[in-house]
């Protein structure tokens, strides 16, 4: 896939996956604007990638004056946004629903909702204007079903799914594709949390009930996750509007 010429804008950048996936669209040629709330990390990436033409921004998603910030500023720097990888995310305290109070249910919400909603919002109001555009937005398979112990963030995650459709078919005779991918366990920061949420002496029973679900018995690497995320960015998938993607090793099978 040739992304050669092309404005990638990924948020979340300095995470597992908004790492790799900057990486991949590097290598395939794109122009990358980066955003996250760790500076150091996305300037270490783009020192790795020997990146010349680049734009990093520290924003935090929830603030929108911020993230209307960070869609202008790439506006200026390269006149357009071609992709729109819609990411950063947080998986909040690991607990029951009776265990979870109401300012760690709204953290979540916030990032994971609020801030994916921002991202749509601007950009889509940019891409209305130039008439093309795609945008990926990052749910997960507790999007589609239950997680016990992760509440507000398995109902972030559904949310995502009804953010995408609706985009679609806001934006569908615009030119505009809005998809959302849908991985299972990633080998990232989030799901280390994720592991230890409970306590560390429940690790390694965490990761065995979690393997025990996947047919494929490995979780996925964030350069897997990276390839599904450049097919849906390109011409490839020019029917595809208003989809999910679950990549998950056969969990949800
Ligand atoms: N790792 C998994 O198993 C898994 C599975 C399914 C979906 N996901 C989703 O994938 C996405 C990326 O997660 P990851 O696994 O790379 O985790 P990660 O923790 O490595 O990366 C998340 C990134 O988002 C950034 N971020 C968090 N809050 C932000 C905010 N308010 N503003 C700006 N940036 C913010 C963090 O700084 C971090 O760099 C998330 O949306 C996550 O929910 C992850």
């Amino acid at each position: 896939m040739d992304f050669e010429g092309k404005v990638v804008l990924i948020t979340g950048a300095a995470g597992g996956i908004g790492k790799e996936t900057a990486r991949l669209f590097a290598k395939q040629g794109a122009k990358l604007s980066l955003v996250d709330m760790d500076a150091q990390v996305l300037e270490s990436l783009v020192m790795e990638l020997e990146l010349e033409d680049y734009l990093l921004q520290t924003a935090d998603v929830t603030n929108e004056e911020q993230v209307k910030d960070f869609v202008q500023q790439t506006k200026v720097k390269y006149g357009k946004i071609d992709v729109f990888f819609n990411n950063a995310g947080i998986e909040g305290k690991v607990a029951s629903i009776i265990e979870t109070t109401a300012e760690d249910l709204d953290k979540v919400l916030n990032v994971n909702i609020k801030g994916v909603f921002y991202g749509l919002k601007h950009v889509m109001a940019t891409m209305m204007e130039q008439k093309f555009g795609s945008i990926i937005n990052t749910s997960s398979i507790t999007g589609l079903k239950g997680s016990p112990g992760l509440a507000p963030y398995s109902a972030s995650k559904h949310a995502v799914l009804g953010l995408t459709k609706t985009a679609a078919i806001e934006s569908a005779g615009m030119g505009i594709r809005v998809n959302a991918i849908c991985p299972g366990y990633v080998e990232t920061r989030m799901m280390q949390a994720i592991e230890q949420g409970r306590g560390p002496e429940h690790v390694n029973a965490m990761r065995e009930r979690a393997l025990s679900k996947v047919p494929m018995n490995r979780y996925a690497q964030s350069h897997e996750i990276a390839e599904l995320v450049l097919f849906l960015a390109s011409d490839k998938a020019s029917y595809i509007t208003g989809s999910h993607y679950v990549i998950d090793g056969g969990n949800l099978s």
